[in-house]
């Protein structure tokens, strides 16, 4: 593994939590997907070093992520991530309180390669092992460190409940989130994630992998309302999502077009599909909302969180949404919402505080809803 492709992220305490000598330390590990990540993280909210080998380039060439690469990949990176991490910030393993990774859901390979360090690192130190659901990384992150639409500070600190907009390269899902481990489905999808969408859209335009973050960008130069994309599911009650009919819909539209495409054309097109994801992403949690659970619950913040969470429109637009029911938008920074081993940690801190540590052995899981925690 080379130098240049470990991404030193934050080191020092960026976020500014509290400072307070007896805080927990704990270093959590990431490695479900083509990320492998390691962080250590404190319990004042401090992010003390943070460390993201991308493998992006290794899948770019293939269109997405091959399984097999990825694991081999993990495989090649984690014991100098994770040396790396500690390093970054002057501690030796004794100095850490608890050991945390992503034990699924996820690519299996790279799952069980970080789960084997981290069990092994608390095997040999002694240390208390958590064994994080991704998804409750993703889902938890805004409590270490929330932003605005805008990508300032959040006006509040996120705290529970809050509804929930988890929208990743895997999963799109409307959570109400009462606490650590309580998750209550309020909608999700019915076939493709968001990401998904973003994904083969831009791979059909020829714009590369990963789609996402280009049709955003793309997006901001066009012209929304040039290409009539459906809304599916946005005359109808409930709070699922379904994003299939989305994708056809594009393909059929490209099937027509004269290529080359033109620049003006590419960001159009990208325009026009982000507007229709933004409108049914603003309708289904408008819905949800109204959802009787919901409104017993009563959620003061409207939190989005996830890679897709990254997009400016989807930000833009659930920050309005926010404002106009009286809610406090917040997000991850942009720096944590793609898969990241700080929040892991953070996920891992938060369990450690409630006691949900490894009691025997643990099989990670390709598979894991959030509910089933
Ligand atoms: N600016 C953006 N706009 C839209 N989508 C984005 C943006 N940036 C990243 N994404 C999308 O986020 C997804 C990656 O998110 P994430 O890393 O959370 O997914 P994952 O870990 O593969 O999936 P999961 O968390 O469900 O297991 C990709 O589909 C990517 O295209
Ligand atoms: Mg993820």
């Amino acid at each position: 593994m080379t130098e240049e492709k470990i991404i030193k992220l934050n080191m020092g305490t960026l976020y500014g939590g509290s400072n307070d000598d007896r805080a927990t330390l704990c270093l959590g590990i990431e490695s479900s997907c083509d990320e492998t990540s390691a962080a250590i993280v404190d319990s004042n909210r401090n992010i003390l070093a943070h460390i993201i080998y991308s493998q992006i380039p290794e899948h770019q060439k293939y269109g997405g992520v091959v399984p097999e690469l990825a694991a081999r990949a993990h495989i090649l990176a984690i014991d100098t991530v994770v040396r790396q991490t500690l390093d970054a910030c002057g501690k030796k393993i004794d100095d850490i309180d608890v050991i945390a990774a992503t034990a699924g859901p996820g690519l299996i390979g790279g799952v069980l390669i970080g789960w084997m360090a981290a069990t092994g690192i608390a095997h040999a130190t002694g240390k208390p092992l958590v064994a994080v659901n991704h998804l409750e990384g993703h889902a938890l992150v805004p409590r270490l460190h929330a932003a605005d639409a805008a990508g300032g500070d959040a006006a509040c600190a996120v705290d529970f409940p809050y509804l929930l907009m988890l929208a990743s390269g895997g999963h799109c899902q409307i959570l109400l989130v009462r606490g650590v481990g309580q998750y209550e489905q309020i909608g999700q999808t019915l076939d493709d994630s968001a990401g998904e969408a973003f994904d083969k859209v831009a791979k059909m335009l020829g714009l590369g992998y990963p789609g996402g973050p280009i049709v955003d960008s793309r997006a901001r130069a066009g012209n929304p309302e040039r290409f009539k994309f459906p809304r599916p599911l946005c005359d109808k009650p409930g709070c699922d999502f379904s994003f299939s009919g989305i994708k056809t819909a594009a393909r059929v539209m490209l099937d027509k077009a004269p290529t080359p495409y033109t620049e003006e054309f590419v960001n159009d097109f990208c325009a026009s599909f982000q507007s229709a994801v933004v409108d049914c992403i603003v309708n289904r949690l408008g819905h949800a909302m109204d959802d009787k659970r919901v409104r017993a619950a009563a959620p003061k913040t409207l939190v989005v969180a996830g890679g897709v969470a990254k997009n400016s429109a989807i930000r833009a637009a659930m920050g309005k949404l926010a404002a106009a029911n009286n809610m406090v938008f917040a997000a991850p920074p942009l720096s944590l919402c793609t898969d990241n081993g700080a929040m892991i940690a953070w996920a891992g801190l938060e369990n450690y505080r409630v006691g949900r540590v490894v009691d025997g052995p643990v099989a990670p899981r390709p598979r894991w809803p959030l509910t089933e925690l």
